[in-house]
């Protein structure tokens, strides 16, 4: 396995009969690690392969693997009226891509590599949707039922900004499939364009769609970064109170590269203060919106002991953010950089989700709050995804009136899972910030890759399930 693991896995208590591979649990695990380092592609491949089938099939004979390698100068793609997005899929266009086997009996896994033709990719998802939409249909008809597709992309980098293809695709493929996970391939350098792995079900319950295909104004990028591996100092006796902070060095970084010196720094949802320690520590300016007064009173107790001077520097706001801008005084406006990590929508409310270095259970027996709040107003208790994300999107384009165009927006925060779907918060508040109209320009992400979390065996011997380590530090600009 291509992956690095600093934290040990627990061993399953009890011995599982393994229904959907032949990997020794320990290798199951470390293939659940939501981010990995991409060695070579013959190994990526090999390993998918290993995860997601059985050498024999419950049919009893072999598996059968297809994968399709899409490349721009293929004659699939190139040729007029034999594309690979043609009506149907039959055995002899099969026969004419890379695969591994030539007739119709359905196949157990599917590999779709799309990385080497993403430019012509991106213009059918911007300009001919339904073409791709008839693609993954004909994918998923030559599944069994309850085969997995592993669809591979990257962003598409141009002078105009990195256009999200792995998003778009997979909102695509959600009409024909049910979009169960992702996975991110690094390179060593961190400023080279991770590998996405979508990770898709043939299964006919497909969980949300979009409506109409999505949209995504994008502008140059804000950070060359394009994940990071920031190691934390533990968390105080304070900050543990809180079920889930960001890093301050996390923050810093971007503080200090996308605000002017002694410039203001502002969170509307500011939970123990983390945006202000990194804007305090790097001599800037810092205000802060928190809805419980419990985590304002710490944020303003742990920015009291970064800067002991009050005047004027740093202010504490408690009150709900869909009235931000009303709440900032205008001592503190313009807003020079916005950063903030929302609640993960429910996730919370998950008795078996580890949103940090502690599971929910470990901190129900200590005593500590698992949630942020029981008010109506905190937007971890909206029930339906849908209004999540309208009211989260509402807040941010709030955000937007205390700025000045072309100043940047950070959104740290993570897709999650729901009773066996994928809910990708990260692509669904983009597609709305940045859709025709909007107020926000994408402007690249930079991926928070957690190396000290340990690992759960969720799913373990039948099911795949990861454990989503990678968060979004989402860049938007103002328009
Ligand atoms: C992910 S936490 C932020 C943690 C923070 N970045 C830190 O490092 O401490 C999300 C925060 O949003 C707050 N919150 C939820 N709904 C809110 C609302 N309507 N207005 C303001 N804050 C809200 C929660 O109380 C919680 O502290």
């Amino acid at each position: 396995m291509s992956t690095t693991l600093k934290v040990v896995p627990a061993k399953p208590k009890r011995s599982l009969e393994n229904r959907l591979n032949d990997l020794p649990w320990k290798e199951w695990l470390l293939f659940q690690k939501s981010f990995f380092h991409l060695s070579d592609d013959a190994a990526l491949y090999g390993n998918l392969i290993q995860f997601f089938t059985k050498r024999q099939a419950a049919t009893g004979s072999v598996s059968r693997v297809l994968t399709i390698c899409v490349g721009d100068e293929h004659p699939a793609i190139a040729a007029h009226g034999r594309s690979l997005f043609r009506d149907c899929v039959s055995p002899d266009d099969i026969a004419s891509w890379r695969y591994g086997q030539t007739d119709f009996t359905p196949f157990d896994f599917m590999v779709v590599d799309l990385r080497h033709s993403a430019t012509a990719i991106a213009d059918h998802a911007a300009n001919s949707p339904d073409l791709l939409c008839g693609f993954f249909e004909n994918c998923k008809n030559v599944l069994r039922d309850g085969g997995f597709c592993v669809l591979l992309s990257q962003e598409v980098a141009s002078q105009a900004g990195r256009y999200p293809l792995p998003w778009m695709l997979s909102s695509l493929a959600r009409r024909s499939f049910k979009m169960r996970d992702e996975k991110i391939g690094l390179l060593s350098e961190e400023t080279a364009a991770p590998t996405y792995l979508n990770v898709l079900q043939a299964i006919d319950e497909i969980g949300p769609i979009h409506e109409k295909a999505p949209s995504v104004h994008v502008s140059v990028p804000a950070v060359r970064e394009q994940w990071v591996k920031p190691r934390p100092r533990p968390r105080s006796k304070k900050e543990i109170l809180h079920p889930a902070k960001f890093p301050e060095e996390l923050i810093r970084t971007f503080v200090t590269e996308l605000t002017p010196e002694g410039g203001i720094v502002f969170d509307p949802m500011g939970g123990t203060g983390s945006s202000a320690v990194a804007a305090l520590d790097t001599g800037r300016k810092a205000v802060l919106v928190e809805l419980d007064e419990t985590w304002a009173a710490i944020a303003a107790s742990r920015i009291s002991e970064t800067c002991s001077e009050t005047s004027g520097r740093w202010q504490v706001l408690s009150g709900d953010a869909r009235h931000a801008s009303a709440l900032i005084p205008k001592a503190f406006q313009p807003i020079d950089y916005t950063v903030t990590s929302p609640p993960y929508w429910r996730i919370l409310h998950n008795p078996g989700m580890h949103v940090s270095d502690e599971g929910q259970k470990a901190r129900q027996a200590k005593g500590l709050r698992t949630t942020y709040s029981e008010s109506d107003a905190d937007l971890g208790n909206i029930a339906s995804y849908g209004d999540f994300i309208d009211q989260l999107a509402d807040i941010y384009e709030c955000c937007a009136d205390a700025m000045e165009p072309g100043r940047i927006l950070t959104i740290v925060t993570k897709n999650v899972k729901h009773k066996r779907a994928q809910y990708p918060i990260a692509w669904d508040l983009v597609f709305k910030l940045c859709r025709d109209g909007g107020r926000f320009a994408y402007a690249g992400t930079t991926f928070w890759c957690q190396d000290d979390v340990g690992l759960k065996p969720f799913g373990m011997g039948c099911d795949w399930i990861s454990n989503i380590l990678h968060n979004y530090c989402l860049h938007l600009r103002v328009r």
